[in-house]
């Protein structure tokens, strides 16, 4: 294993050995090669470039306290891939493709994976580019497809701590029939800039409304968010919210603990009745949140009272967490080891 302060890690890019890489040409898929190299070689104008024929997918692996190591629901990931794919017109890499190119990645960056109670895990990041040149506007004939893989800690610097986000009205991430459900590049460069006007206000992330109307909540930043009201499990649901695969496992682990769960459209106004929010992704599992206040209105709506993440949230945090690292039995089947 690597010597790494594993404990000090940033969520953040870190340089391992290996990539792997698969091309897309004359109507197939290649063979799966393996770089040691950081960087492409790529045409000037190829569509990714010019546009934005780009998607990516991102994911983590986790060394047990049993020493297994698990990777969290793939076929999720893979399926969202192609879904991406699809909605931007480019080649979609097959399941059993981006299955072998995954365990490559994880077996030949082993040394790379932390060791439990860290807080850390190996995070993999699968994308795929129209690497074909045009010069029109349309798609391109040849697709990259790589994975690389790094180690990575909590995405915000408070970890499981509340955090306070910002509702903004001035900006939208997608449009009402736009990209929002799939896991473009673009829609990620529409949130750069209100992301880091609400860093710089003193907010870890800002809470987008629907485009259409601003009166439904729609993402966390790069998450989604959900709301515990006594027991239910409310999460807003639209085309435009990425379908999050922390959401997906919280909605089933809420029903299991006996909750209501609650998949629809969320109004702004319901802020005021929920006991707990949050924000939940890959990166953080939850962010709890303490306080979110509406930019343009001024509306303050609190939580977390005693500045500790509520009850509710802080069990499905742990028992998702608990099955990512193997310490809860896997009933789901939602974990594969990596031999
Ligand atoms: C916009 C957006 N919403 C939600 C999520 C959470 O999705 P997941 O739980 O699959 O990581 C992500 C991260 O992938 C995201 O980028």
């Amino acid at each position: 294993m690597e010597n790494i302060d594993w404990g000090g890690l940033p969520f953040g890019y870190y340089r391992t050995h290996y990539n792997v890489r698969c091309y897309y040409r004359d109507g197939k898929w290649g063979e799966i090669e393996v770089s040691s190299s950081e960087y492409i070689n790529i045409h000037i104008a190829a569509t990714c470039l010019h546009y934005g024929q780009e998607c990516f997918e991102g994911m983590k692996v986790f060394r047990g306290k049993d020493g297994k190591i698990r990777v969290f629901r793939w076929e999720e990931n893979a399926k969202r891939m192609q879904n991406s794919c699809e909605g931007i017109m480019m080649a979609e890499p097959p399941l059993e493709l981006f299955r072998e190119m995954m365990v490559k990645v994880i077996r030949m960056n082993e040394r790379f994976i932390p060791p439990p109670d860290h807080g850390a895990a190996l995070y993999l990041r699968p994308l795929t580019i129209g690497t074909g040149p045009q010069v029109g506007v349309k798609p391109a004939d040849e697709y990259l497809f790589l994975i690389f893989a790094g180690p990575v800690g909590p995405y915000f610097k408070e970890g499981f701590n509340p955090v306070d986000v910002q509702i903004v009205r001035d900006y939208d991430r997608t449009a009402p029939h736009g990209t929002g459900h799939i896991k473009v590049g673009g829609n990620y460069a529409a949130s750069l800039k209100p992301a880091a006007r609400a860093k710089k206000e003193g907010f870890s992330t800002v809470l987008f409304l629907d485009a259409k109307e601003n009166k439904f909540i729609d993402e966390a930043g790069p998450a989604n968010f959900f709301g515990i009201k006594g027991n239910s499990y409310i999460t807003p649901q639209s085309h435009t919210i990425l379908p999050s695969i922390t959401n997906k496992s919280l909605r089933q682990i809420a029903k299991d603990m006996g909750m209501n769960v609650e998949h629809r459209p969320v109004r702004v106004e319901e802020l005021e009745g929920f006991d707990e929010v949050g924000a939940c992704g890959t990166a953080a599992v939850i962010s709890p949140i303490k306080k979110i206040i509406d930019r343009q209105t001024g509306r303050v709506y609190e939580y977390c009272k005693d500045g500790k993440a509520g009850p509710v949230s802080t069990k499905l945090y742990n028992t998702l967490k608990g099955i990512q690292e193997g310490k809860i039995e896997d009933r789901y089947g939602w974990t594969m080891i990596i031999d």
